[in-house]
Formats: structure tokens, C-alpha cells, sequence
């Protein structure tokens, strides 16, 4: 096309369409041709009793994309939310619903998609996630959480993550999940994964928020059309991210609340974010998504130097900030060493 015509239509086009205001629900692109919604309910801790409320509160104003897994334990109330949401209207098929493998269930991929699916009464997944690149003992002495007699994690050591990808990868052909993707994978791991298989994963779940922005797997996953989801945005419950003085300051600026700045932060960086609520006035209070300008998101990631925080890095995978003064549960086993 011709320069100076272009430049006429770049000139007269509204900004608002060429950098279009980013919303709850803006269509951020996965590598599959999907889009998947910028903001999701998180449903990990959500209780009994509240969550079935949660979810249908969620989809009746307006939420279109919900976060589960297997190990939440809950996907039969989460099932009956969504129930209820379709009841009132909302269609299938505007929904986005990612659910994740649990680690027992590494060598059983389907089985557990199967036990998923029958819990939230779905046909489908939108995406498949393995949850942990760590397979757990299927036979152990607890379904979820199997340990040894002396309380360390019973692992799967005869079992690896590219063999449970492979397996994903088969689910493609089967119409139950649209996209297949990856959680808690670093660097080193996504590298060892692509090395191995045919399907770039979709996306990879991580823990992402002020204190622990993770740029370098941001970055490569970039580089690899791997979307980023961000989980534990506000830092988990019981946060002391809420009361950050520099999120706090970006808040005044536009008049928002800490929690729109902490959500709004991963939008700005082109990931989706999950937000867990079980009460309905923060899930609506979460819908609002703003645009923040690069000076802002340079001082909200300024927050982890100026507060000195490293990443900690766990000998076996991913990173994590939920249990920095425990040894990890994988000791001192690494499952990149057990790849074929
Ligand atoms: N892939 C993984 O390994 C992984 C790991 C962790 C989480 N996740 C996913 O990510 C989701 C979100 O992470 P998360 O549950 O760890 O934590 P989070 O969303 O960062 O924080 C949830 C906590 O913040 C509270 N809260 C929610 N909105 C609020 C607001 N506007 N103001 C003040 N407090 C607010 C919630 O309480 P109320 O419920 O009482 O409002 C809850 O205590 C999970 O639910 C799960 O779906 C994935």
C-alpha cells in the first residue's frame, strides 16, 4: 500500500481502535487460533457451599472464563455453577474453561480429562493443562497426595513429563480439549518439553504478580507463542500485596482500587489472569480491567528489587513463592533428569 496513504489512515483511524481500551473479557490470542479471555475466575480454595454460587455469579455478569483442576477437589460444584450459568443464558460456547491434570494421574492422561469432564458436566475443555511437571506414585497411599512412611512426596520416578505431554498431545484428536498447555514449567523445562514434542503448548500457568514477575519465562514463552496465564494475582490469600505502597500509588492515579492495578498489571503485559473469588461483590469488583502506561508497569516491577525478592528456584521445577521456607517436596529430585 501506498506510505503516505497509510500513514493518512493510521492518522485518521481512533486510537481507541488502533490501541483498543483492554477489558475483562479483550481476546488475547493462543497459538491454536483460539482466544481465550484476559480475565478468569480462579476456584482453587473455593469452598464448598460457595463456589457452585461463585461460578454462576460470575457468568451471569458477564465473567467468560473459568480456572479448575482435578486437585481442587470442587469441579463437581464448580460443574453445578456453570449449570446454573448456562440455565440463564449464557452459551457454551462463550465460555472459556481450562481444567489441569493432576500429577497421580501423569501415566493416566485421559482418565483424569474423563473424571474432569463428568465432575463439570462438559463435553469439552477449552484447555488442558498439566498441572505440575511432576508425576506422583498412581498407587500411593493417598489418590492426590501420596507420601513415603517418612512423609516425603511419593514420586513417580519410573514416569516422565514429556511421556504425560505425549499423551496430551493425543487428547487433540479426541474433540474433549481445543488446546492442551503446561503449569509451573521454568525455563529449562519448556526448552526439554519443545526439544521432545509436536504441539507447542497453548499456554503456561504461572505464578505472576508484582513480587515474583518471572520475565525470563514471560519472555521466552513470547518468543515460542506460549501464552501466558498468570495465577495468584494478589499474591494468594492473606497477601501483604494489597497494601504495596507503588500499587497503591498507581491506584490514586486512576482512581481505582490495589486489586484493578494487580489484575490489570498482567493485561498490560499480555497475559490472561486468574482472579479467585468466592464473594460476589470482589468478583465483580475484579471485572474491572484499566490500561496502565509503561512508566507504571516499570514501577510495579520495580517492587521485587527495591524489596530485594529473589526468585526461588526448586531443584526439581518451576518456580514458586507459595512455600519459600519449606524444602521443596521433591527434595533433591529433578525431573529433567529423567528424560528420555
Ligand atoms: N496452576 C497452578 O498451579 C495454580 C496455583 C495457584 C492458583 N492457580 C489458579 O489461580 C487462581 C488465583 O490464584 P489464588 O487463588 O492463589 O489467589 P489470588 O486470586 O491471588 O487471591 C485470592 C485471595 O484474594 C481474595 N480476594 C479476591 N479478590 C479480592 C479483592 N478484590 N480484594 C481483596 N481480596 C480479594 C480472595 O478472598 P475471597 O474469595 O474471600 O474474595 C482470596 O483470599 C486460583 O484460584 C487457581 O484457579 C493455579
Amino acid at each position: 500500500m501506498n506510505p503516505q496513504l497509510c500513514k493518512f489512515i493510521l492518522k485518521a483511524t481512533p486510537s481507541s481502535i488502533i490501541n483498543p481500551k483492554p477489558t475483562m473479557n479483550t481476546p488475547l490470542p493462543l497459538n491454536t487460533g483460539a482466544t481465550i479471555p484476559a480475565l478468569g475466575l480462579g476456584t482453587w480454595q473455593s469452598e464448598p457451599g460457595q463456589v457452585k454460587t461463585a461460578v454462576a455469579h460470575a457468568l451471569k455478569t458477564g465473567y467468560k472464563h473459568i480456572d479448575c483442576a482435578y486437585v481442587y477437589g470442587n469441579e463437581e460444584e464448580v460443574g453445578e455453577g456453570l449449570k446454573e450459568g448456562f440455565a440463564s443464558g449464557v452459551k457454551r460456547e462463550d465460555i472459556h474453561v481450562t481444567t489441569k491434570l493432576w500429577c497421580t494421574y501423569h501415566s493416566r492422561v485421559e482418565e483424569n480429562l474423563d473424571l474432569s469432564l463428568k465432575k463439570l458436566g462438559l463435553d469439552y475443555v477449552d484447555l488442558y493443562l498439566m498441572h505440575w511437571p511432576v508425576p506422583m506414585n498412581p498407587n500411593g497411599n493417598d489418590p492426590m497426595f501420596p507420601k513415603h512412611p517418612d512423609g516425603s512426596r511419593d514420586l513417580d520416578k519410573s514416569w516422565n513429563f514429556v511421556d504425560t505431554y505425549k499423551q496430551l498431545e493425543k487428547l487433540l484428536s479426541t474433540g474433549k480439549v481445543k488446546a492442551i498447555g503446561v503449569s509451573n514449567f521454568s525455563v529449562p523445562y519448556l526448552e526439554a518439553l519443545l526439544k521432545r514434542v509436536e504441539v507447542v503448548p497453548a499456554a503456561n500457568q504461572i505464578e505472576n504478580h508484582p513480587y515474583l514477575p518471572q520475565q525470563e519465562i514471560v519472555d521466552f514463552c513470547k518468543s515460542k507463542g506460549i501464552h501466558i496465564t498468570a495465577y495468584s494475582p494478589f499474591g494468594s490469600t492473606g497477601s501483604p500485596m494489597f497494601k504495596e505502597e507503588a500499587v497503591n500509588e498507581v491506584a490514586q492515579k486512576h482512581k481505582v482500587t490495589a486489586g484493578t492495578v494487580l489484575l490489570s498489571y498482567h493485561v498490560a503485559r499480555g497475559s490472561s489472569v486468574l482472579a479467585k473469588s468466592v464473594n460476589p461483590s470482589r468478583i465483580d469488583e475484579n471485572k474491572n480491567i484499566i490500561p496502565l502506561d509503561a512508566e507504571e508497569l516499570a514501577a510495579l516491577e520495580d517492587i521485587h528489587k527495591n524489596k530485594g525478592l529473589t526468585r526461588f528456584v526448586y531443584p526439581g521445577f518451576g518456580v514458586n513463592l507459595h512455600f519459600p521456607d519449606k524444602p521443596h517436596p521433591t527434595g533433591d529430585y529433578d525431573p529433567l533428569d529423567n528424560l528420555p
